[in-house]
């Protein structure tokens, strides 16, 4: 597991050149997408060097970890929203290229059907992830098994608190979301972890140098030939 310790700026600089060497290398290349405020940066910078002609995303395929259950791809907090507010429609990628999770329509047979298109497209080149407070990747929270594939997961409360930031109030936070697998994570060829201030120190610290338990799910990655963390210095300040 490789550390990158910098700014915000610094770390989404970096992150964004591995997009841009990748896709240079492999045009049609599958990306694993993250949500959440914390792939920002890295988002508004490939955007950058979209606009500058330095990056195409024109064959690039995208699956993206995780949806809300209940909730309509057109509302604000829905993470199809969001990757079309903050990717999908400043770049040149096609949108029949582009998955989110269809957290609307969540009969076991279409959310299986995940897994088997990531398979059918070749597997992910590239996983973009972020972390929870409690070492959570994606929405798999403690205690999820290491072999889950897609599947349908309640949230904590603490996540659903966490996330009320986005909402109203803690009630309208979906209480269940479709999920990307630990096992499904561990399957992408290179992983890219991003943590962006103090309240993510502990977790990263687990996350590192941590025991591998299910306690902290994202303590598996230590068992991934090739994951690089990049985290700003607040995120990285226990290491
Ligand atoms: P955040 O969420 O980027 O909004 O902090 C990350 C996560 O919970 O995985």
């Amino acid at each position: 597991m490789k550390v990158i310790v910098g700014s915000t700026q610094e770390i989404a600089e970096k992150g964004a050149q591995q997009y841009v060497e990748l896709l240079a290398k492999k045009p049609n290349a599958v990306l694993g997408l993250a949500t959440g405020s914390t792939p920002e940066p890295l988002y508004a910078e490939l955007i950058k060097l979209h606009k500058e002609g330095k990056i195409s995303f024109a064959d690039a395929r995208t699956f993206n970890l995780d949806e809300y259950c209940g909730l309509q791809p057109t509302h604000p907090q829905s993470y199809r929203y969001f990757m079309q507010d903050k990717l999908f429609d400043h770049v040149d990628i096609k949108a029949e290229n582009t998955r989110v999770p269809d957290g609307l329509h969540t009969t076991p047979e279409n959310v299986e059907e995940y897994d088997r298109d990531i398979a059918l497209a070749g597997g992910i080149d590239l996983q973009l992830l972020g972390i929870g407070v409690n070492g959570h990747i994606a929405f798999n929270e403690p205690g999820t098994p290491w072999g889950s594939l897609t599947q349908i997961v309640e949230l904590t409360e603490k996540t659903r608190e966490v996330n009320s930031r986005f909402f109203d109030s803690i009630d309208d936070v979906p209480t269940h979301a479709v999920c990307m697998g630990i096992r499904t994570i561990m399957n992408t060829k290179d992983i890219v972890l991003y943590a962006l201030g103090e309240n993510k120190a502990e977790a990263i610290k687990k996350t590192v140098y941590g025991k591998i338990s299910k306690k902290c799910p994202s303590s598996i990655l230590q068992l991934h030939p090739s994951v690089t963390v990049y985290c700003d210095e607040a995120a990285g300040s226990l290491l």
